[in-house]
């Protein structure tokens, strides 16, 4: 098997073409499903179908083939959406006590129509093969933007509920209840602010529970803003009642940086831990040297908790990265000034690494940690004093960083080095960056830093990670 130099090793990619969103994500019967976005027949976005892969751990993926194919017969193709794993039979698709496995997903009629509405579709397979509902659309509000529903089983009404899109304008969400995924009914809908403008897309609406054992939800839309065309992340946390979604008045809040390549997260389904576990789409342009784009993230858990007097949602890697750990090595305590070599030339193995180290950040501006790349050029991923906010610096692009509530004591710093994607977890998760690092792929040494003063090194650990990678 030969795995092309720049292809990560433990963050998913489709074996070739395109990939984006992330869809489907649900759990069952000991598989975890990851189904995204996924033009089968070029590297570039376009004939949108989903893709498959399923894992029982969320790391070492088996690639399966396409589950839900464009129809371009019937006039379109299949955008994002979700999955649920019908237990109850709800909509009469089970079969001899095989729980259907339902998508709901949006088709999307462009350019025949300037339309999108939202369709379902079973699997008795296990999720690998889809038949269509005769009875689609099942929602339909005619709208050339509406859908990315994400639909969960809410126990209290008994009742699916889902979330979706509404329009191409100001930020505007819908929620739809049913019993049996076929016939919705509107519930409510939910407007952002004019404050922050742009439209959504990928909405997710899940519970949480706080440390103090307190439940609160959290609405996650992106946005991609007016004009400029950017997109951002935002989440609202509040109470959803069964029928509506009440926003704290606090919302809502960034979870990434501007201009940080992380879209279209969603979580799990039926996460047989209870966790709640998020993906989302790392964004790559198609390359010549490569024959796939897009990667998924880390899974991350997320969690709430109260930071500088707020709650936030936190995100930490999944336990189970800690069974990629490979190779360790420890750096003793040390006072930093300038860079300091922690794994050089010839060191560094094929470019994946975990790194965990908690920096005393002392008088310097600056701490963290240093990845060498090729022909002498260094990324950066640390704790920026002046400015309280973590940071990667990634050659030839502007820093993404994002406050950290610092209060005393050392910064802790998870980073994750995975050939040309960083991915960095601040302060136990509750500052999260990612950056790529193209075209400089290969990492070729590691360090620590401090910039303008003395920094203490308290603990650094470095592990380089198994490559789990698989072609198809
Ligand atoms: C987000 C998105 C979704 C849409 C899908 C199409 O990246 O634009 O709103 O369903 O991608 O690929």
């Amino acid at each position: 098997m030969v795995i092309e130099p720049n292809r990560p090793l433990f963050h998913f990619t489709p074996p070739i073409n395109w990939m984006n969103d992330p869809n489907g994500l649900v759990w069952h019967d000991g598989e975890y499903h990851l189904y995204y976005q996924h033009n089968p027949y070029g590297k570039a976005w376009g004939h949108m179908s989903w893709g498959h892969a399923v894992s029982d751990d969320l790391l070492r993926w088996q690639h399966l083939p396409v589950a839900l194919w464009e129809a371009p017969q019937r006039g379109y193709t299949i955008f994002s959406g979700s999955a649920v794993v019908d237990l109850r039979n709800t909509s009469g698709f089970g079969h001899q006590g095989v729980a259907p496995v339902v998508a709901i997903y949006t088709a999307d009629y462009h350019p025949g129509r300037a339309l999108e509405d939202v369709h379902i579709a079973y699997s008795l397979d296990r999720g690998r093969t889809f038949t269509e509902y005769t009875g689609n659309p099942v929602l339909r509000v005619n709208n050339p933007k509406f859908g990315d529903p994400k639909v969960f089983w809410y126990a209290p009404t008994e009742r699916w509920i889902m979330a979706a899109i509404h329009g191409p304008e100001q930020g505007w969400l819908d929620l739809y209840a049913s019993p049996n995924l076929k016939d919705w009914t509107f519930l409510s809908a939910f407007h952002a602010p004019q404050s922050v403008p742009g439209m959504w897309e990928c909405p997710d609406l899940f519970p949480l529970r706080a440390p103090d054992g307190s439940e609160r939800w959290a609405l996650k839309v992106n946005t991609v803003l007016p004009n400029q065309g950017g997109s951002v992340t935002r989440y609202f946390l509040g109470k959803f009642d069964g029928r509506a979604f009440h926003g704290d008045p606090a919302s809502p809040l960034m979870i990434y940086p501007d201009g940080d390549p992380l879209y279209a997260e969603v979580t799990y389904n039926d996460d047989p831990q209870g966790r709640r576990i998020l993906i989302g789409w790392i964004r790559q342009t198609p390359r010549d040297e490569r024959p796939w784009t897009g990667m998924q993230s880390i899974p991350r858990e997320v969690s709430l908790r109260e930071i500088g007097g707020q709650w936030r949602l936190c995100q930490s890697p999944i336990a189970e990265m800690q069974t990629l750990r490979r190779a360790h090595h420890t750096v003793s305590r040390a006072n930093l000034t300038g860079a300091a070599p922690v794994l050089t030339g010839g060191q560094a193995g094929p470019g994946a690494w975990e790194i965990a180290a908690q920096f005393d950040p002392g008088t310097a501006s600056e701490c963290g940690v240093e990845i060498h790349l090729a022909r002498n050029v260094t990324a950066r991923a640390g704790y920026a004093a002046a400015t309280g906010e973590v940071f990667v610096d990634a050659p030839e692009r502007p820093r993404l960083a994002m406050p950290l509530h610092h209060a005393g004591g050392p910064v802790e710093l998870r980073v994750f080095v995975d050939r040309g994607v960083v991915e960095l977890f601040g302060g136990e998760g509750q500052a999260t960056v990612s950056a790529l690092l193209e075209p400089e792929t290969a990492c070729v040494g590691l360090g620590a830093f401090a910039l303008h003063g003395a920094a203490r090194l308290a603990t650094l650990e470095l592990w380089e990670l198994e490559a789990v990678v698989r072609h198809a």
